[in-house]
């Protein structure tokens, strides 16, 4: 009775009515809920039986039992009343809900938009079986506060939990200042710098070594979009020059060699001042290599890959239709066949950590704005929505990866860097509600024509592959079931991630070793 009546306020969305204008209706219509209105959370008990619960640190066959929107217990055969929905998960894998560190919702792109904001893009999130986010924070004008309040305003209607790290877009007294006030006040934990977009958000290396250390003093974690930004900028005039203006040139403009270039010249620089790094969407073999060489050495470098580098190559990028080549088109680009391989090789080895998406979606409309010319088309490619199907099918199903490892990777390492585990990644008493259930046996087919994305397009057209996930589980609501969503604009929750995570321990004992090293100044003879 009383979940029936909570059910009501729930926004119904199904696969086929989910448009732009279906889901941008709720949010103009103003129906949003308070945390305690929106209720699932707080009163739904659930039970799930049966099934082998998956964390990164074992597997078990259990039954998980759910209230208050946290894990309540794991174990076996746990009694229940009559008011809790049981769902039987027996030949299933129950594990925590994905983590997806890089996305960007709701982003202005050279003059457009994105078109998922956070309430579509969550639900396509949600649908996939990814029950967090983090986000990144565009500064207004080079304020980092003025960025936050724009993105927090974003926000509002989220359905699904989320976290902001924030990006550097200049470097100056005032955001160095600034970064401590979102560091101590605003639970943003992490700082994008770019080597990339000459004249635009690249910066040097000397503001970069300065990035570095600021990052180093407040315990936040220093990102860094790898590709050099003048070479770059030379091989896009080198391409209009010979008159190659389509997406094919965006390939051909910008190299692995400059990603590995950019990449190793960061790792460099991090090890100069000590800097824990995160190399965000590593998409080639020579950029993954840089990061294996410095991890070997005992550097505290994280690699990303994202899913397009991990599944696709850049054949697309190639095909005679523009809508199709455009679709494709990111930075750094999806490379050769071959690098996917390798990538997926570095992630079941360790050397790469855990897998984003960069989902930055665009229809082809705004695509086309760079028909004429590939350097106006604005980079960006789907995958919220599937990227916990697709890292199953590459990864588990193809052998290369345990379940265990799986949900490393898709979650729980995620929540280690970012210092919110064992909140989230993991299913313990305890943890969040963020959990999935996945019926290995079961296949999935990506298509636009039934994708949750706001997008008319989508990069994983026509990909099939076995591993379902069958129902997802945000906060203690079950958001998704029977292929149906039900979400609520306004119950996700925004999480605070606090400083000096893992990779910060031990930093100053190794920084006093390394003084204590140096031996100097030498003692000299007054002459
Ligand atoms: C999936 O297949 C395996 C192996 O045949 C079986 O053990 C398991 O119970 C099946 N699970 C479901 C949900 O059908
Ligand atoms: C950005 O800052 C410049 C000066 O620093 C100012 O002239 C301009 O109006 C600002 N733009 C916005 C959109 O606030
Ligand atoms: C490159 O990607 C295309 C499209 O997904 C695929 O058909 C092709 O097999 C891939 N090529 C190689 C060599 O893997
Ligand atoms: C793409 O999005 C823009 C802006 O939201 C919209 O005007 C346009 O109609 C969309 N195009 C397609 C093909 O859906
Ligand atoms: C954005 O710029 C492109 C050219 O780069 C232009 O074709 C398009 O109409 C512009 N869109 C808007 C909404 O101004
Ligand atoms: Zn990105």
């Amino acid at each position: 009775m009383v979940i029936r009546l909570l059910l009501s306020v729930i926004v119904y969305i199904s696969a086929s009515a989910l448009g732009t204008s279906a889901t941008n209706q709720f949010c103009e219509a103003g129906i949003k809920y308070e945390e305690s209105g929106c209720g699932l959370s707080s009163s739904s008990k659930i039970l799930i039986t049966g099934g082998t619960v998956v964390n990164a640190h074992q597997q078990v066959i259990a039954d998980v039992y759910i209230e208050e929107g946290v894990v309540a217990a794991v174990k076996s055969n746990i009694k229940v009343d009559d008011d809790v929905i049981v769902l039987d998960a027996t030949g299933k894998f129950v594990m925590p809900g994905g983590i997806d560190p890089h996305t960007h919702l709701g982003m202005d792109v050279l003059n457009t938009t994105t078109v998922d904001d956070f309430f579509t893009g969550q639900a396509a999130a949600l649908a996939g079986g990814t029950t967090m986010h983090i986000d990144f924070v565009i500064p207004v004008n080079g304020s980092l506060s003025a960025g936050l309040k724009a993105y927090q305003k974003k926000a509002e209607d989220s359905c699904m939990d989320y976290g902001f790290h924030m990006v550097i877009t200049k470097w100056n007294e005032d955001v160095s200042r600034e970064m401590e006030i979102m560091v101590k006040e605003n639970g943003i934990n992490s700082f994008k710098f770019f080597m990339a977009y000459k004249g635009a958000l690249m910066i040097n290396d000397e503001l970069l070594l300065e990035g570095f250390k600021k990052c180093k003093s407040l315990g936040a974690l220093a990102m860094i979009h790898a590709e050099n930004g003048d070479a770059v900028f030379e091989g896009q005039k080198r391409m209009i020059e010979l008159g190659i203006t389509g997406p094919e040139g965006h390939d051909l403009s910008r190299p692995a060699v400059l990603e590995a270039e950019a990449t190793g010249r960061g790792i460099r620089l991090a090890s100069f001042s000590n800097t824990p790094l995160y190399v965000v969407h590593v998409m080639s073999r020579d950029a993954m290599e840089e990061i294996a060489k410095a991890r070997r050495s005992g550097q505290r470098v994280i690699g990303e890959p994202i899913v397009s580098g991990l599944v696709l190559n850049n054949s697309g990028l190639w095909d005679p239709d523009f809508t199709t080549a455009a679709k494709f088109v990111m930075s750094p680009p999806i490379r050769a066949a071959g690098h996917d391989k390798a990538l997926q090789a570095a992630l079941s080895a360790g050397v790469l950590q855990l897998v984003g998406t960069d989902h930055c979606s665009l229809n082809s409309t705004q695509k086309a704005f760079g028909i004429n010319d590939f350097r106006k088309i604005p980079n960006g490619v789907n995958g919220i929505e599937e990227r916990m199907h697709l890292v199953w099918d590459a990864m588990v199903e193809s052998g290369q990866m345990s379940p265990s490892d799986y949900v490393r990777v898709t979650s729980t390492e995620c929540a280690r860097i970012f210092n919110i585990y064992p909140k989230k990644g993991a299913i313990l008493a305890g943890s969040d509600a963020d959990i999935i259930i996945l019926n290995p046996n079961s296949s999935f087919k990506i298509t636009a024509k039934s994708h949750h994305t706001n997008s008319d397009t989508n990069v994983y057209e026509g990909f099939t592959g076995k591993g379902k996930v069958e129902v997802t589980i945000a906060g203690g609501r079950i958001v998704w079931a029977n292929g149906e969503l039900k979400v609520v604009p306004g119950s996700g929750k925004y999480i605070r991630m606090p400083p000096f995570g893992y990779l910060f321990d031990g930093l100053d004992r190794a920084d006093a070793n390394y003084l204590s090293s140096l031996r100097a100044p030498v003692k000299r003879f007054k002459s």
